[in-house]
């Protein structure tokens, strides 16, 4: 399933999607790859896919609680993200779980 065009993800940002009932936050990262994540933070609901990014880390906007980019593991104690399967293919998000 497509969510829209890689290229609406600024390098290093986020943005929500909503696909099968569920809203994502999808991560285009420098290096070009794409990570996805549920949208609402575990701690507190926050928004994710506002979440900064520093280097490898994900940092939600609202609590500062951070979790590891590539595994989804929590570094603040806090429960760890689903890893949610996104790729590109053909400048496009698909969405693959
Ligand atoms: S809601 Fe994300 S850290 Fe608190």
């Amino acid at each position: 399933m497509i969510l829209g065009p890689v290229d609406e993800i600024p390098p290093g940002e986020g943005r929500a999607y909503t696909v099968q009932g569920r809203t994502l936050a999808v991560f285009r990262l420098r290096s070009g790859a794409l990570k996805a994540f549920p949208a609402a933070c575990p701690h507190s609901g926050g928004p994710l896919a506002d979440a900064q990014i520093d280097e490898n880390v994900l940092i939600c906007p609202l609590h500062l609680n951070t979790w590891d980019l590539t595994t989804g593991c929590s570094r603040s104690g806090q429960p760890d993200l689903e890893v949610i399967g996104v790729r590109e293919v053909a400048g496009q998000i698909v969405f693959s779980p």
